[in-house]
């Protein structure tokens, strides 16, 4: 079974991909960890992200098991990924790696910009995560202060609003749902209850 999950910036769809991972036993990658991870070595190497060649090569180089989890979660990292996201170069880099881990024997669950779109076209399910800005502006915000953040609400949402229109505005590869994608809204919902709508739009396809 493939599944992928895609959704904008902490409308919950990572939350929801382990969950169903855990829940169906599939192995899970989070793509934006790739993007992220090449950020940071954008940054480190003082590679200029205009610089599309230059940050291919950074992203064709990464270690994936030596990704640090506490670097890439930061809002600066976030910010460069969508930036460095948007080069077509890059997203080809790491074309072959994620094909790879969609089509393991096992099946496997996926989550990112996308997945259903352009990564696992032919996924089984196609889950299309989504909440208001201000919602997923308020989690993230909530999640950054909790970490020792002083960010403010306000910029949080304007780095939401910033980043939604740069993943749904680029050429190559935009964030969209599939047409195939079924819509799950987590707006008003609580984790347990998204969950657990994401489990049965997976069993009903499943049976269908
Ligand atoms: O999901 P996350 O916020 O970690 O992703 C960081 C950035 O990486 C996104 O804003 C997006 O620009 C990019 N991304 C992408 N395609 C994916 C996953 C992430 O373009 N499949």
């Amino acid at each position: 079974m493939m599944i992928a999950v895609d959704g904008p910036l902490a409308s919950g769809k990572g939350t929801i991909a382990k969950a169903l991972a855990r829940h169906f036993g599939l192995p899970h990658l989070d793509t934006g960890a790739l993007y992220r991870a090449t950020a940071i070595a954008v940054i480190d190497a003082k590679i200029d992200p205009a610089d599309a060649g230059a940050a291919a090569g950074a992203a064709r180089a990464l270690d994936i098991t030596a990704i640090d989890e506490d670097r890439i979660r930061t809002a600066e990292a976030g910010a460069m990924a969508s930036r460095v996201a948007a080069l077509p170069a890059v997203r080809a880099a790491l074309y072959d790696l994620q094909r790879e881990f969609a089509l393991r024997p096992g099946g496997a669950i996926l989550d990112g910009r996308d997945i259903g779109t352009v990564i696992c076209p032919d996924a089984d399910v196609k889950l299309y995560v989504t909440a208001n800005a201000e919602t997923r502006a308020d989690r993230r915000w909530r999640e950054l202060t909790a970490q020792g953040d002083p960010i403010s609400y306000q910029t949080v949402l304007d780095q939401t609003r910033e980043r939604d229109s740069r993943d749904t505005g680029r050429a190559d590869a935009p964030l969209r749902p599939a047409d195939d994608a079924t819509l799950l809204d987590t707006s008003s919902l609580s984790i347990d209850a998204a969950i657990a709508a994401a489990i049965r739009i997976v069993e009903n396809a499943q049976n269908a």
